[in-house]
Formats: C-alpha cells, structure tokens, sequence
C-alpha cells in the first residue's frame, strides 16, 4: 500500500523529535499504521536547520501554507506552538483537506472550537495527543480506554517546567529563575515561559482534557488560573516540614452546577504517589465512575516522549484514513453549539 506522507511545520524540539523517532522506529511504525509513515515536505525559514534534521530527499519550503497546500501531502504536523500563523496553517490545511496532528494546546484551547467545527464539516481529523502532558497517552486514555465512563473529574501534574522548577528548589536548593534557566536549554518551556510559571500552560491542557471528558465545547475563558511565580523557597521548605509537597495541579470537575476547571499550587501530603511525581514528569488522575481512579505517568514534555505522542497520533489517523470513512472515529466529539447548555462554574 501506498506510504502516507506527512509535512511538518516547524524545525523546533518536537519536531526533531518527530523526525528522530519516525527514522528509528520505522519498522515498527510501519507495523502498526499498515503503511509507512514518510515526510515528504518540511517548512523552515533558514534552510540549513531544515536540512539538518532531514537530510537531503526531503522537499524543504520556506512558506508554512506551501505545506498547508502540498498535492502530496496527506496529513500536516503543526509542530510551531502559538496562536499565529498556526491558526491559519492549520484552517488552510483542514480547508485542503488535509488531516491534522498538533502538538499546540495554545492554539486548541483557544481556537479549537473553531478547528474542530471545520475539520468536522471537511471530514478530515484533528488530533492533539501530544498538546497534553507531553509523551504520556492521556488522551488515547480519555478517549478510549475511559470511554464507557462516566468522567467525574481529572486531576493533574501537566505542566513539566514547573514540576521541574518545584522539583530543583526543593531537592537541591536551587533559585526559581536558575531552575527556570536549565528547563528552557533542556526544551521543556514554552516560548514564552511566563505560560508555564503563570499556569497558563496548564490550563490550556485541563481545558482540553475537561472538554474530551465531559463532551462540552472547549471553554479556556472559564479556568481559574494560578502559577506558581508567587511561591518562594519557603513556602517550599515548610509544606515540607509538615509533610507536604507543593505542586502545580490542574483541576476539572463535573458539579451538580457545571465543570470546575482550575489551575493552582496545592498542598499534597508527601505520601501521595502524585506527591512524588517529580522533575519533567507529569501524572494525571482520572477518576471514572465505572473503573474507579487511574493514574497515568511519564514525561510531560522534551523532543522524543512529545515525538512519541505525534506519531502515535499519525499511526492513528493512518489506520482512519484507510478505514471506510463512515467507521471514523472523531479526535474530540462534541456538539459545537452545545455551549449555552453546560454551565462552567465561574470560581
Ligand atoms: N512547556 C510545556 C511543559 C511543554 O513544560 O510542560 C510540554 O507541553
């Protein structure tokens, strides 16, 4: 069969990641989606980057919409974070009849009732595994393996920065903005890092999360926000003499009144497994009315466990592309308009 072909928007650490794990693991790959999984086209301003990270044989561009509007190109991987231009390269793309695999919960926690209402009415797929607590599969989980529950909430270490800013001050003593430092060379934070210290970040990924739960419409505007920027060592040092740990939790929880969605610092008695979740490491409880609370671990973000989640996620929409089109199963499935219906608590 045919080998699926793929361009990539961006040359950053996801993208390398990517690329890195598709050339490694290509055999099993293949395996798993039927087909082989090829990058046909990748769109980068300086050139010598692009070429670094796939070699020769690889169309390079220098405009991300030539990758929106490839003739080749059967699914695009939007690997550049922000708002814009990724917005628009993904609408081009949904527009081109182009799948969608995304790594940016920015961009789906703003704009993503919008992207999902258009690759509804296209009939192409958005799928975002790795815009969620970076290599570990929790929203494979949510839709999934979860999927005969009924959700009563979710709650997480989702951001890996700032679990590693935590982490630095209170096992080596470690100032804020050091810790910082080294998780931005290690590629944990984002561009802008004040999403990671203010708890945006987090919050963008709990509003993903809190959506493909309780099926309502993607609303970021309702979180309670709260980073971890005010917290000084301590703070830190005494929840540890009292037998705590301070981590950054996002939280989603169905009310009798509506959907709870915060994202705060929270004091966790140290022998909590969470309480020990510690460095990059992310770990999301989820607690189901039928199975009981779950737990899932690993890495929140860096090049390979995030390139793990994208190509699982181009596995997936391989197999769905080649399965009849009436036996395709929606990324996220819920009814756009459904909004008015569903309170969110305003907290
Ligand atoms: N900045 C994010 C984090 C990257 O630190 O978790 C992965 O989403």
């Amino acid at each position: 069969m045919k080998s699926i072909k793929i361009g990539i928007a961006g040359t950053g650490v996801v993208a390398s990641g990517v690329v890195n794990v598709l050339k490694r693991n290509q055999e099993e790959i293949t395996r798993r989606a039927g087909r082989g999984i090829e990058v046909a086209v990748v769109s980068s301003r300086t050139r010598s980057k692009a070429e670094a990270l796939v070699g020769t044989g690889v169309e390079i561009v220098d405009d991300i919409m030539a990758v929106a509007r490839h003739p080749d190109v059967d699914i695009v991987v939007e690997t550049m974070g922000g708002y814009e231009p990724a917005r628009t390269f993904v609408l081009e793309a949904i527009a081109n009849g182009k799948h969608v695999v995304t790594a940016n919960k920015a961009l789906l926690a703003e704009h993503g009732n919008e992207i999902f209402k258009a690759a509804q009415d296209k009939g192409v797929t958005v799928a975002f595994e790795a815009a969620v607590a970076g290599g570990i599969p929790v929203i494979k989980s949510l839709r999934e393996g979860l999927s005969a529950n009924r959700i009563e909430w979710i709650a997480g270490i989702i951001n890996g920065t700032t679990n590693f800013i935590l982490t630095q001050m209170r096992e080596k003593g470690w100032t804020f903005d050091a810790a910082l430092k080294v998780a931005q060379e290690l590629g944990y934070a984002e561009a802008d890092p004040t999403f990671d210290v203010e708890g945006v970040d987090a919050a963008h990924k709990i509003t993903l999360m809190s959506a493909l739960a309780f099926g309502v419409p993607i609303n970021f505007k309702a979180a309670s926000i709260e980073g971890i920027s005010k917290l000084a060592a301590t703070d830190i040092a005494y929840a540890e003499k009292f037998g705590y740990r301070i981590k950054l939790l996002g939280i989603t929880k169905r009310t009798p009144d509506g959907i709870e969605l915060r994202v705060h610092p929270t004091l966790i008695p140290e022998s909590r497994l969470i309480a020990n979740v510690n460095g990059v490491m992310n770990a999301v409880l989820v607690k189901g009315d039928a199975v009981g609370a779950t737990l899932y671990y690993g890495a929140g973000a860096g090049a390979e466990p995030t390139g793990s989640s994208v190509i699982a996620d181009l596995i997936d929409v391989t197999r769905t592309i080649t399965a009849d089109p009436e036996h395709r199963v929606p990324h996220l499935a819920f009814q756009p308009d459904a909004l008015e219906n569903i309170p969110m608590l305003p907290l």
